[in-house]
């Protein structure tokens, strides 16, 4: 099974930005962990982040015929970011929505997400675990 991770912007600051709120662990460790438990779940594994919407766009049109499931944190993009879930919606693979922090206890416009309709499931709030629990439920 070929899975897809995509993490939107300004992941790749994880570890300087905010750690109080997306923890300590910079990308290249989420992304290690995340190969690690691909593995072990023998799941075939690709990884990628983008700052910018079309770049993220353009991924999700690429999966098309070359992975089965996608797993995505969409960053900010979340919130208002309607071409991407038409891209979502438009791909036909599963999608699943991740975020490292819960985003329904935060500021108001993080409470909403544009994309949570056309995905197939969200897991919020756990981290960088929220990736290792989208990767079982992919494996499912
Ligand atoms: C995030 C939550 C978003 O609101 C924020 O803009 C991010 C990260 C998360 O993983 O918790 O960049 O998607």
């Amino acid at each position: 099974m070929r899975v897809l991770v995509i993490h939107g912007p300004n992941l790749n600051l994880l570890g300087e930005r905010k750690p109080d709120v997306y923890g300590t662990q910079t990308l290249a460790e989420v992304d290690a962990r995340i190969a690690q438990v691909a593995s072990e779940l023998k799941l075939d594994l690709r990884s990628v982040q983008h700052n910018s919407e079309g770049a993220i766009v353009d991924e999700l049109h690429a999966a098309r015929g070359a992975y089965d499931a996608v797993i995505i944190n969409p960053g900010a993009y979340t919130h208002y970011a309607y071409a991407i879930a038409d891209a979502i919606e438009a791909i036909g693979i599963p999608v699943i929505e991740v975020h490292l922090s819960n985003i329904f206890a935060r500021e108001s416009f993080r409470r909403v997400s544009v994309v949570s309709a056309v995905c197939a499931g969200t897991i919020s709030g756990f981290g960088a675990d929220s990736y290792l629990l989208a990767l079982r439920a992919a494996a499912r």
